[in-house]
């Protein structure tokens, strides 16, 4: 217990408040508080206690303190639980006024004014500043004075309470049922101590919280159990414009980059849109090491630091892949090549440690056989067994170069997240094959997640109804995010794009390409649909998923125009001139 005496002085206020035409004149407030602690003193007694919830998930480290008190302060745990008392605060304090003592009621449509108070004048003014109801004291008249308060509409009102220079001025809360006197001292300094009728709000509890809007709740008394608050998250998005801030509660959005767009006019774009990326080739075997021993890192330094610097996140993408690797790689015997991929590994990695997060250790290791042994690409009409694909990292070393080059990752740098990372994996059989060595890397803890790629198209297949398209549906993307998720495995969506093209003719077939150089509106509402479902599951599934990341920024800058069949396509959320497309609003509109 503390002790404490002493005259306090508080700052002059200067209130003015409008009514109508006429202002009336500013009144100044000084309070004469004599604030007296000691034992015998009655205390202030604080104890409320509750659960903060976002709906109904608690809410874990928000703030909770008493607007008037502000010692007193808590932050919920794990449950949302918080407790305020006395013991929180560590103080005791009684504030009696050194004057008078006596209590304002609020009681049914009436407030009673003591006859104390009779040399005051009392006047309510409605939210337009225009006073409506006055109080005037009838000074040989005994008993209390009263003030009607019937007949007032919903809403808020302010009440002053004046004597001499003295004022204080009071915000009289109106509902339907019931009428609320709010204060911020406990006991105000003219003397007037205003309690309401049974729900008067005596303070109120603010609540903080960490992408939460702040929330005020009106207490009627200091002591309270059980308090349910509701917490809204920030509705900011409504009115924000980027995409990553937009996205800034579900999880981060990347963009790949390349050369050029890290630092042309696609910028400005991917700094305010993104905020994750991932080098679209410059981190690959060849870029990174063209000839044996010979490490180039310049180009991929540049970009991985652009991000770092713009506050990004970088996945590293890829280690091992049977693509854009050089012949020599695979010369000489298992050993050698094994060794070849635990030096990249090791070397890449450690290069940038701390500014990589996540990796896509082995990419593209996967696919399905028809009866003759043969890869059956999109038609999945032969299908008769997925396995691993029969490149030449298998032709050497067999899945040996898989866990070879995880086990190498981790080692190299054992914060880092590992990732298998593989196309179509919304077709079960291609997903449960990846799942069967998936799951021995995980018992050997080397993995920590697998990238979907979801090089996506604007429909499923309508023709050729054996193409692989035919199961892109968001029920089966959301499958593969679920069932992986279930295994504790992190998922990223690696390469997100969504072609204009189904995938059931042949992309050489110039009589179906679309030739327009901007995406006409029938086009820009099919895309922004089905860009909008997508994201939608995402956000559904944002607790499973950890990143999405785009492949590419904008249409004028996309691998799927630069096929070997030069058929233009328009798979981003920002078109050939820079502009968001519909799809981008599409994206945007939660
Ligand atoms: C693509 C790039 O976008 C092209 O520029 C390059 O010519 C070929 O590779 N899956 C992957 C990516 O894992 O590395 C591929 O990137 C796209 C398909």
């Amino acid at each position: 217990m503390q002790y404490f005496t002493g005259e306090t002085l508080h700052p002059v206020h200067s209130f003015k408040l409008r009514c109508g035409m006429n202002l009336i004149t500013s009144c100044c407030v000084a309070m004469l508080v004599h604030t007296v602690v000691h034992a015998s003193a009655p205390a202030l007694q604080i104890a409320l206690s509750g659960t903060v919830t976002d709906g109904n998930d608690p809410v874990e480290n928000a703030i909770i303190s008493l607007v008037n008190n502000p010692l007193f302060i808590d932050t919920t745990d794990a449950d949302g639980a918080f407790s305020i008392s006395n013991s929180t605060g560590g103080i005791d304090v009684t504030r009696r006024n050194s004057r008078r003592d006596c209590t304002v009621r609020l009681s049914g449509n009436r407030m009673k004014i003591p006859i104390a108070m009779t040399n005051e004048k009392v006047s309510l003014y409605n939210a337009g500043g225009r006073c409506i109801r006055r109080y005037a004291p009838e000074k040989d008249r005994p008993g209390s004075g009263i003030m009607d308060l019937s007949g007032l509409s919903s809403g808020v009102y302010l009440v002053t309470f004046s004597a001499g220079r003295l004022s204080l001025v009071r915000k009289l809360m109106v509902t339907a049922t019931e009428m609320y006197l709010t204060g911020t001292d406990a006991v105000p300094s003219t003397g007037i101590r205003q309690r309401g009728w049974s729900q008067a709000a005596v303070d109120q509890l603010k609540i903080t919280g960490a992408g939460f809007n702040d929330t005020l709740v009106d207490i009627s008394s200091y002591r309270m159990d059980d308090l349910l608050i509701v917490l809204t998250p920030i509705d900011s998005t409504a009115t924000e414009t980027s995409l990553g801030r937009k996205y800034a509660n579900y999880f981060p959005v990347g963009a790949a980059i390349d050369g050029d767009s890290y630092r042309d006019a696609h910028a400005a774009i991917w700094k305010e849109h993104f905020n994750a990326a991932v080098c679209e080739n410059e981190m690959k075997w060849e870029s990174l090491q063209p000839t044996e021993g010979n490490f180039q890192f310049d180009q991929a330094n540049a970009m991985v630091n652009a991000a770092v610097t713009n506050g990004m996140l970088v996945r590293g993408h890829v280690l091992v892949w049977y693509n854009q690797t050089p012949d020599w790689v695979y010369q000489g015997s298992k050993e050698q090549v094994l060794q070849r991929i635990r030096t990249h590994v090791t070397r890449v990695m450690q290069e940038f440690k701390g500014r990589v997060y996540a990796w896509d250790v082995v990419n593209e290791a996967v696919i399905g056989y028809d009866a003759a042994g043969q890869d059956v690409g999109e038609d999945l009409g032969p299908l008769v067994r997925w396995g691993y694909r029969n490149s030449r990292w298998q032709q050497v070393a067999g899945e040996d170069h898989i866990f070879e080059a995880f086990r190498a990752a981790r080692a190299a740098d054992p914060d880092a997240k590992l990732f298998y990372n593989d196309y179509w994996n919304y077709l079960d059989g291609k997903r449960e094959f990846i799942i069967s060595f998936v799951k021995r890397l995980q018992e050997q803890n080397l993995i920590d997640g697998v990238g979907l790629q979801c090089h996506l198209n604007i429909s499923t297949a309508q023709e050729k109804m054996t193409n692989q398209t035919v199961y892109q549906t968001v029920e089966n993307l959301e499958k593969e995010i679920q069932e992986y998720a279930a295994l504790g495995l992190d998922v990223h969506i690696t390469e997100l794009d969504i072609s204009i093209y189904t995938r059931d003719y042949a992309s050489s077939d110039q009589s179906r390409w679309y030739t327009g150089y901007d995406l006409n509106e029938e086009y820009q509402d099919k895309m922004a649909a089905r860009y909008r479902e997508f994201f939608e599951m995402f956000r559904r599934n944002a607790d499973k998923l950890q990143n999405v990341t785009f492949w590419g920024i904008a249409d004028d800058n996309t691998w799927l125009s630069e096929l070997s069949s030069g058929r233009p396509d328009h798979p981003l959320l920002f078109d050939k001139h820079l502009q968001p497309k519909k799809a981008f609003d599409a994206v945007m509109d939660f």
